[in-house]
């Protein structure tokens, strides 16, 4: 049984930024290495006059500030509760036992075996049926790197998704509101994040009434939250189930769709990186894939890095020539994407190295709220770039088509074509 969606009025357009000097600021952070550079040199930690932001910008103050989580933390609860009622999710709390509980509970549910048993082969399944039903030109965006993860959402996730395309949209919406940076204020976009929200309260509701029914047999993670449930005397509740579904499907479609996208984009752009991450797929390398890919997306990452809130004063780099005092209140940049090119502690920052050391790589966070998704994220987008990247002559298509088109910093269209 399909919910149809309620909220006609939403328009992912919406989303777009048009204040003034947004075309400057997306310039800034399309290229970014060169004022981050010069920042880490001269003014690592530079704090915006007259207001409560500031910026870190080098490895170790970065790696310092996410590791004191007490201090530095995270502002997403405000946005995530205007748009849904109930318990909070883990990127939306504090280290707790709560927290711990939650993060724990999405562990069971989202299996490490998933990985190679679900994830990657029926990944591969769906990019391999959309690659081969395509002449040699493709919007890899829309239909590939967004498509992918979100039939995920019905197979793997258990929930029905009657239009892919809208429900995509939806958790690009929320997510583009939710992660955005923090205020204190409902932001501009609030209405359009609501009305998305609202689409996808009711297919989650109704996957979670199926799944108690038995409606769908298979193991889905909406079915292993409800299996959950009755073992252990009604926890997790609807509500919390509810509140991990949604923030893992925030989580999964936009993130995604972020990283392979601006992966592709800097494959493109960058001839050498390419050839080394074709000659992966061509030879069915899936972990050599994956370490170009991840190497690639250091170059250009999901975002400059998160954001963080200062609870009390704190001095960091305390005792060095570069000690800053951060008040409570202070909204910090943590910029990992920075860190990544920190020469002082990253081998070689500015060279292509897929065998760089793990521990160089900010990618997926660091310290407490490390990303629960990153194995997930790490096989869906390998087969899912795979079948694309194994085709010969594969290029920007011609015109604007060809150009990266995006949503605020979200990457929306960007055609390719390859020889048939
Ligand atoms: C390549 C894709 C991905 C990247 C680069 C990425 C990156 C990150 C980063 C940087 C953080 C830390 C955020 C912070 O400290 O404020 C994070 C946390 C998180 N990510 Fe991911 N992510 C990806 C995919 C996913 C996927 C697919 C899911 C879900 C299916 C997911 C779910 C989460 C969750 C729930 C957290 C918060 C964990 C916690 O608070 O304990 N991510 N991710």
């Amino acid at each position: 049984m399909n919910a149809s969606p309620p909220c006609s009025s939403f328009d992912i357009d919406d989303m777009q930024w048009r204040w003034p000097g947004s075309a400057v600021i997306k310039r800034l952070l399309d290229r970014p290495q060169w004022w981050m550079g010069f920042l880490r040199r001269y003014w690592p930690i530079p704090h915006v006059p007259f207001t409560r932001w500031a910026m870190v910008t080098r490895f170790e103050h970065v790696r310092e500030v996410l590791a004191q989580e007490q201090v530095f933390q995270v502002p997403f609860d405000r946005r995530m509760m205007e748009l849904m009622e109930g318990p909070k999710f883990v990127l939306a709390m504090q280290d707790s036992p709560e927290y711990g509980r939650q993060r724990l509970q999405i562990m069971q549910a989202f299996r490490l075996e998933d990985v190679a048993a679900t994830i990657a082969p029926r990944s591969a399944e769906l990019a391999e049926q959309i690659v081969a039903g395509c002449s040699g030109r493709i919007d890899a965006i829309e239909d590939l790197l967004t498509r992918v993860p979100t039939l995920l959402c019905r197979d793997y996730y258990g929930i029905d998704v009657p239009d892919p395309k809208l429900f995509a949209q939806w958790t690009i919406a929320v997510s583009t509101y939710v992660f955005g940076p923090p205020s204190d204020k409902p932001g501009p976009k609030v209405a359009t994040a609501r009305a998305a929200a609202n689409g996808m309260r009711p297919l989650i509701d109704q996957a979670i009434r199926n799944a108690k029914q038995g409606v769908n047999p298979s193991p889905t993670i909406v079915a292993r939250l409800v299996a959950m449930q009755k073992q252990s005397a009604g926890d997790p509740s609807d509500d919390m189930i509810r509140a991990e579904l949604f923030g893992m499907l925030a989580g999964f479609v936009p993130t995604n769709t972020i990283a392979s996208g601006n992966v592709l984009e800097m494959l493109l752009r960058r001839p050498e990186f390419m050839a080394r991450a074709q000659e992966a797929a061509r030879t069915d390398d899936d972990e050599l894939l994956w370490r170009c890919l991840f190497e690639t997306m250091r170059f250009k990452p999901i975002n400059p890095g998160p954001f963080r809130e200062c609870a009390k004063d704190y001095t960091i780099a305390d005792g060095s020539s570069k000690a800053k005092r951060i008040r409570a209140g202070t909204r910090l940049l943590v910029s990992t994407q920075s860190a990544m090119f920190d020469e002082r502690r990253v081998v070689e920052p500015k060279k292509f190295r897929p065998d760089r050391r793990n521990h160089e790589y900010m990618l997926f966070g660091y310290g407490l709220h490390w990303c629960i998704g990153a194995f997930l994220a790490g096989a869906q987008i390998t087969q899912t770039l795979k079948p694309l990247l194994k085709k010969r002559g594969l290029r920007r298509a011609p015109g604007r088509d060809g150009q990266m088109q995006t949503i605020g910093l979200m990457p929306a269209h960007l055609s390719v074509e390859f020889d048939p």
